[in-house]
């Protein structure tokens, strides 16, 4: 769907909302209330995802085991827990457009970064830069210096950062490519959010993969905002490592365990250095507790330690969700979605606000990133009070995202309505 067909007038969102093929998606989801108890607009799905009713039926299961078998549990159980994380193996690969044995579910994003940095960050005196966004997410700038300096190395001249043009937000395809060109033989590692935080930019992964690789330089991507949220073919577009958190888009919980990809072509890439964990060696001779570290093939053997069962199991909630939906529909109601509220916005437009994310739909996913140069944070506190909610990213960043899992139209057009009220 193109603007062109947006109807101004609340009757659009709602016949819109008639005939979603996804709205019933709604009524799995507990959706925050106001104090009135009516439904909070949440458009804070990049953040933090709703909870999947069934979650907690999933929890509960796995508690029953604990209680039932105790540590039995582990080879016991329905779904045994010394593999249960494979419960969510297809689901996940599909999800990112990767064989099977390329990724795993495991800790968290930061984390599964600097495994993925301990192996794949092997920085030499010609060879040591590490290329990110300027405005990548602080814990992937404190993860990337914190491994510059491991190495022996300072990220005054180890680290190299992606800008705008003066005046626009937005990073320019052709611009990141070019830098690749000039600069790749300094290059160690280019790690890149497929979708930046601040401003919703997609990445055009697949273009900065091969430039990437034709350099000799790593591809890494941080998808925190990508997974579930726009197309990836991972396997095809070969980078060699990507890592994600299933708490934005995936609704996996709080916290929720991460996911971590890991390219083909190092599945029995032995030579890598790695931190190793029990958990990361061959499962067949695991238990033979032996003082040799065997990993297994793929990104299983960059696992460290034994599976968090209470964490991975509303993840395999939502992601069963996920998957009924299916990526393909998700994205074609969230391209419309994030075109109404653009949309809608554009016919309230002022002076008080700008949008920065990109306007062409595949260089965006459901953020939209709204710049309100003064006042903002005030607005944004008191659209939450109403049970509005999107959330505030220093220093005059809006975002909200309309999730097309739990989100209707007519929770744009209110949100819009509110917005406009408040400014
Ligand atoms: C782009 C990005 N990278 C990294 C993180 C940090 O994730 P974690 O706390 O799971 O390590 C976040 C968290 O929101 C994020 O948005």
């Amino acid at each position: 769907m193109t603007d062109t067909t947006f109807q101004p007038g609340e009757e659009f969102a709602v016949a819109m909302d008639a005939r979603d093929t996804l709205a019933h998606f709604r009524a799995r989801f507990y959706l925050p209330k106001t104090e009135a108890g009516d439904d909070c607009i949440y458009l804070c799905g990049h953040s933090l995802g709703l909870q999947p009713k069934s979650a907690s039926t999933y929890i509960d299961q796995e508690l029953r085991v604990w209680a039932e078998l105790g540590v039995e549990g582990h080879f016991q159980a329905k779904n045994p827990w010394v593999k249960y994380h494979r419960l969510l193996t297809q689901q996940t690969a599909a999800l990112v457009g990767a064989e099977p044995a390329e990724v795993v579910v495991m800790n968290s994003l930061t984390v599964n970064l600097h495994l993925m940095m301990a192996s794949f960050y092997r920085p030499t005196k010609e060879r040591h830069k590490i290329l990110i966004e300027s405005s990548a997410f602080p814990s992937d700038q404190y993860a990337v210096n914190s491994q510059i300096r491991f190495h022996g190395f300072e990220p005054a001249s180890s680290l190299l950062q992606l800008m705008p043009h003066a005046g626009e937000s937005s990073m320019r395809d052709e611009d990141i490519e070019t830098l690749i060109e000039r600069e790749g033989d300094s290059i160690a590692l280019i790690l890149l959010g497929g979708v930046n935080y601040a401003t919703g930019q997609v990445f055009d992964m697949e273009g900065i993969t091969k430039a990437g690789r034709r350099k000799g330089c790593v591809v890494g991507f941080d998808l925190a905002h990508a997974a579930g949220n726009v197309p990836l073919r991972l396997h095809d577009w070969g980078p060699d490592f990507a890592v994600w958190c299933s708490y934005k888009y995936l609704n996996g919980g709080p916290g929720c365990v991460g996911g971590c990809f890991v390219h083909e072509r190092h599945a029995r890439a032995w030579e890598l250095p790695r931190l190793a964990g029990w958990w990361g060696h061959e499962d067949e001779t695991r238990f033979k507790m032996g003082p040799e570290f065997h990993p297994m093939a793929g990104a299983e053997g960059w696992q460290v330690s034994n599976l968090p069962i209470l964490a991975l199991a509303p993840l395999r909630a939502a992601m069963e969700i996920f998957s009924e939906a299916g990526l393909d529909r998700v994205r074609s109601k969230s391209v419309s979605l994030t075109g109404y509220i653009e949309f809608l916005l554009g016919l309230r437009s002022s002076p008080k606000f700008s949008i920065i994310t990109p306007r062409e739909p595949e260089r965006r996913g459901a953020q939209l990133s709204i710049r309100l140069p003064s006042s903002g944070r005030e607005l944004c506190d008191r659209l939450a009070a109403q049970g509005v909610i999107g959330d505030w990213r220093e220093p005059d960043i809006f975002r909200v995202a309309a999730v097309p899992l739990y989100n209707s139209y007519q929770d744009v057009y209110r949100f819009v309505q509110r917005f406009s009220a408040a400014l």
